[in-house]
């Protein structure tokens, strides 16, 4: 096994998953940063290890991890940014969050469930190989606040709340579980806050500008937040300034 420590980000060519990539780079903590996206990005880095996968389903998900596995690689931290808010769906369907009841459509939360719950849940299936062990592993995924249950007071986006909300519950129970069976590993479900990505453009009108935040801001929060965090308090549901959200 080799014990240097690597670093993995899923869904790497998004805003989120990009900064993410520089800031583990930047950090200089890993000896190696691997890289899962669906396309080769427009500027890849050298030094980074990219693994393409162009179309996500269980199979191409456990056939990476496999690889991956092969290679006896001590992954201490895994962040998947998988995630969707507005889309089009296989058909062509535009994807919007919805407003009210009526706006609710069967293909619209086929598509937020197939993203945001479905897909990480593939992925927390296939990682366990490559995160169990004697070391502490820190599996982060992002969510969203709006998937808080207990602190939805705006109500709206039926599909990305509920699926947010269905990833939170995947999280909480898998914890659950690894802590029999992968005790080093610790689950993390995160809030970036609102940060300036192709997902959240068309919603950043009524955001005030000190609470519009950068890519790098979101992910150096986070990564300054690891140290902190420990396989038998897990899961955590953390916002980035590293409060508890409740869930
Ligand atoms: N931006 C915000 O304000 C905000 C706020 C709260 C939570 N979040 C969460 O943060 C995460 C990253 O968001 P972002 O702002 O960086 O958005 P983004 O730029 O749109 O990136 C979204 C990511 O999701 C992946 N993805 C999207 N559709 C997919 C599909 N059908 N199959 C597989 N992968 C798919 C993409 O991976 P590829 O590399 O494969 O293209 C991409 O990395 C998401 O989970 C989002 O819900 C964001």
């Amino acid at each position: 096994m080799n014990n240097k420590p690597q670093a993995l980000v899923i869904g790497a060519s998004g805003g989120i998953g990009e900064a993410f990539i520089n800031e583990l780079l930047n950090g200089g903590q890993y000896s190696q940063v691997h890289a899962v996206s669906r396309s080769v990005p427009k500027q890849p880095i050298e030094s980074v290890k990219y693994h393409i996968i162009n179309e996500q389903n269980e199979q191409n998900i456990q056939a990476c991890c496999q690889e991956l596995a092969q290679t006896q690689i001590a992954f201490s931290t895994v962040i998947c940014c998988i995630g969707t808010l507005h889309d089009k769906n296989q058909t062509g369907r535009a994807i919007q969050p919805e407003k009210r009841l009526e706006d609710i459509n069967a293909a619209q939360l086929q598509h937020y469930f197939h993203v945001n719950t479905i897909l990480p849940a593939l992925w927390l299936k296939a990682l366990e190989p490559i995160v169990k062990g004697q070391h502490l592993a820190k599996v982060v995924f992002l969510s969203a606040r709006v998937g808080s249950i207990s602190d939805n007071q705006l109500g709206g986006w039926y599909g990305y709340r509920a699926s947010k909300a269905a990833l939170n519950m995947l999280l909480k129970t898998a914890q659950i579980e690894l802590q029999r069976r992968a005790k080093n590993v610790c689950l993390v479900s995160y809030h970036p806050g609102t940060v300036d990505t192709a997902l959240s453009k068309p919603f950043q009108n009524n955001v005030r500008p000190e609470k519009l935040f950068t890519a790098q801001f979101t992910a150096q929060q986070l990564l300054s937040q690891l140290d902190d965090l420990h396989a038998q308090n897990g899961p955590y549901y953390l916002d980035w300034q590293g409060k508890t959200i409740p869930w």
